[in-house]
């Protein structure tokens, strides 16, 4: 038996192409999706119809949560404002009521039954987290939970790299992400589980996608100028697979968090510039980035 498991597409539909191509040439009997399949580039909408039109069954992801988190009644008013937030904000205006209410339903957590009851469980990051993954480090909290959970082959995603661990009786594995992978690495990243002398064993895949589609589909949309600064960082991680977006915030933007959007840009290019990164990104954001330049000095 055969299960191709991805996740962290994060509406890169390109490379969502690329990934169910490769399985589709690899006679598997089921594919799951371990969330964040969307949020936040433009093609999101786009990816989750493909899903749905495939039938594939998906988790929820963290990120899915943060467009529930946006739509909610009771919003979060960070989420819904904050210059931070602002890829979830593009994101989340770009799904209908109906798709939301859709996202909503998902469970955390997909088995798969597999012979001599030997099944998989699909979550994002933990069985009851999805924003909490098993690979952080198994305090007691963690491990108790992992003891609650019948599967012993338990398949996440989130952390956008593919790895694996054996802990005590459960076999842990992570797909890695098929659209905004890390590791230095462009390619789209995928799971392939088989089972063979009474046990589950995992490939880590990797497939080429056309990031030039997905730089048009980005060039083509808003989400360079509707989604902040930040998704500048976001483009970054996809032209590298090095992370951005974490570093940035956790060691170089200042705290207090800026306040307003000029100030967010001023530091979001510093980062880059610290790096050696905004050089090789100007061509791609110039028009974004002045925009907001020129309404700072026009005040
Ligand atoms: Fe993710
Ligand atoms: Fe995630």
């Amino acid at each position: 038996m055969k299960i191709a498991i991805f996740a962290d597409v994060h509406g890169n539909l390109p490379a969502l192409h690329a990934v169910l191509e490769d399985i589709d040439r690899q006679n598997v009997d089921a594919v799951v999706c371990a969330g964040d399949a969307v949020n936040p580039l433009p093609a999101s909408v786009a990816v989750w119809k493909l899903l749905a039109e495939k039938n594939i069954p998906i988790v929820r992801g963290n990120h899915e949560d943060y467009l529930l988190a946006y739509h909610h009644p009771n919003g979060n008013t960070i989420l819904r404002n904050s210059v931070q937030f602002m890829p979830v904000q593009y994101a989340a205006r770009l799904f209908s009521p109906a798709e939301i209410a859709e996202i909503a339903a998902l469970p955390l957590t997909h088995a798969v039954s597999a012979p001599g009851g030997d099944d998989v469980l699909v979550c994002h990051a933990s069985p009851a987290d999805p924003a909490r993954s098993f690979s952080a480090g198994i305090d007691d909290e963690m491990a108790a939970e992992l003891r609650r959970t019948p599967a012993k082959t338990i398949a996440g995603g989130h952390v956008h790299m593919q790895w694996q661990m054996r802990w005590e009786d459960k076999f842990l594995v992570l797909t890695g992400s098929a659209g905004q992978p890390f590791g230095e690495n462009t390619d789209a990243q995928y799971l392939m589980l088989s089972h063979w002398g009474g046990r589950w064993h995992a490939r880590h895949c990797t497939v080429r996608y056309s990031l030039a589609d997905t730089l048009r589909m980005i060039a083509d949309s808003d989400f360079l100028f509707d989604g902040g600064p930040i998704a500048w960082l976001t483009l970054d991680e996809l032209l590298t697979a090095e992370l951005r977006m974490v570093p940035f915030l956790r060691k170089f933007c200042p705290t207090p968090r800026p306040s307003t959007l000029p100030e967010w840009a001023a530091w979001v290019r510093r980062y880059l510039e610290a790096i050696g990164r905004w050089d090789a990104l100007l061509p791609y954001l110039s028009e974004a980035y002045f925009s907001i330049e020129s309404e700072r000095v026009s005040r």
